[in-house]
């Protein structure tokens, strides 16, 4: 259980730094509130993954920080790195899930108890994406349209995030 944690670790940091790779990539590609949105994500998963290393620590099982691999770096679109994003998401999903199975297993209530918050967040994560996937069919994809969508990341950005766990 404690290697899967910090596994989590790892992969709660790995989407911080992909996140933050698509964030500068919009930045320097001129999509402004795309760019806001990313950086927004990325620092919202590195809140995750303090709430993993806190867990462990607070169950004496020095959590372990590990090292980031470099993600991609290169896009061919927006909607691209949106796939790639909930892709990464459900990935997220599928380990999280995979440690609840393990908690259960273990009878490790704790754990399983605080993974409920995590199950809950998978949820509006791909909700999320797919949601923003969802204005290039409704909106389009040129030029216009993708400003479009630009314009409600931005405001997307700006709105305060809701707490699954609330
Ligand atoms: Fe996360
Ligand atoms: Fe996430």
């Amino acid at each position: 259980m404690k290697k899967a944690l910090n596994d989590q670790v790892a992969l709660e940091g790995l989407a911080s730094s992909s996140y933050l790779a698509m964030a500068s990539w919009c930045e320097v590609t001129g999509y402004k509130g795309a760019a806001d949105y990313f950086y927004a994500q990325s620092d919202e998963e590195r809140t995750h993954m303090i709430k993993v290393i806190h867990y462990l620590n607070d169950i004496g099982a020095t959590a372990t920080i590990p090292a980031i691999k470099a993600p991609s770096g290169t896009y061919k679109s927006l909607e691209g790195l949106v796939k790639t994003a909930l892709k990464n998401e459900q990935t997220v999903t599928k380990a999280i899930h995979k440690m609840v199975e393990l908690a259960h297993k273990e009878k490790d209530h704790s754990t399983y108890a605080f993974l409920e918050w995590f199950v809950n967040e998978q949820v509006q994560e791909e909700t999320k994406f797919e949601t923003v996937l969802q204005k290039f069919d409704l909106i389009g994809r040129d030029k216009i349209a993708i400003n479009e969508i630009d314009k409600i990341l931005a405001a997307d950005a700006a709105a305060p995030e809701a707490d699954p766990a609330v």
